[in-house]
């Protein structure tokens, strides 16, 4: 339908003037989007190449690994590599609810079916400081594309991160990145 493809084409137009959204592909060939998903229409969300390269900007810019990849944080992201990403954390987080470690989002995929995961992110919650509030924002659409890229990420999915220790626990110094000597 004529009216349709108008409609679309001035969302498009609106998308790539409106910035971060984008990720590419604002060249007049828009290949983009997540497909399968009910909430395309108005709902805001990343365009990009494919679903993986919307996936993997998500979890950039989300800052996913700061929590969930271990030495990300303290490497200023030049650790590890991508191959490595979000096989959960043994840097833990302290405060007053305890300590807390960035899961393996590797073995969440494996466990949950797609559908599942979009609705953990949408109703999730859980101790700090992982940041629900910016996750349940996120369109359906995004949500699939961060489930789609991690499914696809290279190699084990690893072990699990620890469980979280009680308020007044002293946690145990983080164990170093696999594949390293122990510290002497
Ligand atoms: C500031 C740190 C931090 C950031 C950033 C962060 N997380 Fe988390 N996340 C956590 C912590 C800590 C937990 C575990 C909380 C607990 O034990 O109650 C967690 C838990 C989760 C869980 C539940 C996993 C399970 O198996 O129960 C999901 C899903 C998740 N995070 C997804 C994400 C995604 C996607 C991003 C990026 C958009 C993200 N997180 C960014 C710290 C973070």
């Amino acid at each position: 339908m004529r009216g349709n493809s108008n409609i679309k084409r001035m969302m498009t137009a609106l998308a790539c003037a409106g910035s971060a959204v984008v990720v590419a592909a604002c060249d007049g060939q828009m290949t983009t989007t997540v497909s399968s998903t009910a909430d395309a229409g108005a709902t805001p969300m990343v365009l990009a190449t494919s679903d993986i390269e919307a996936g993997r900007y998500l979890v950039l810019v989300g800052g996913c690994n700061d929590c969930h990849t271990p030495q990300y944080a303290m490497t200023n992201g030049a650790q590890p590599p991508e191959a490595e990403w979000l096989k959960g954390s043994t840097e833990g987080h302290t405060g007053p609810w305890g300590t807390t470690y960035g899961k393996n989002l590797r073995l969440t995929t494996q466990r949950l079916s797609e559908d599942q995961w979009v609705e953990l992110l949408a109703t999730g919650s859980s101790l700090p400081p992982m940041p629900w509030p910016s996750v349940r924002a996120m369109s359906d659409a995004d949500k699939r594309a961060i489930y789609r890229y991690i499914r696809q990420l290279p190699g084990e999915a690893g072990e699990q991160a620890p469980d979280a220790l009680p308020p007044g626990v002293t946690p145990p110094p983080p164990a170093p990145p696999a594949g390293t000597a122990p510290a002497a």
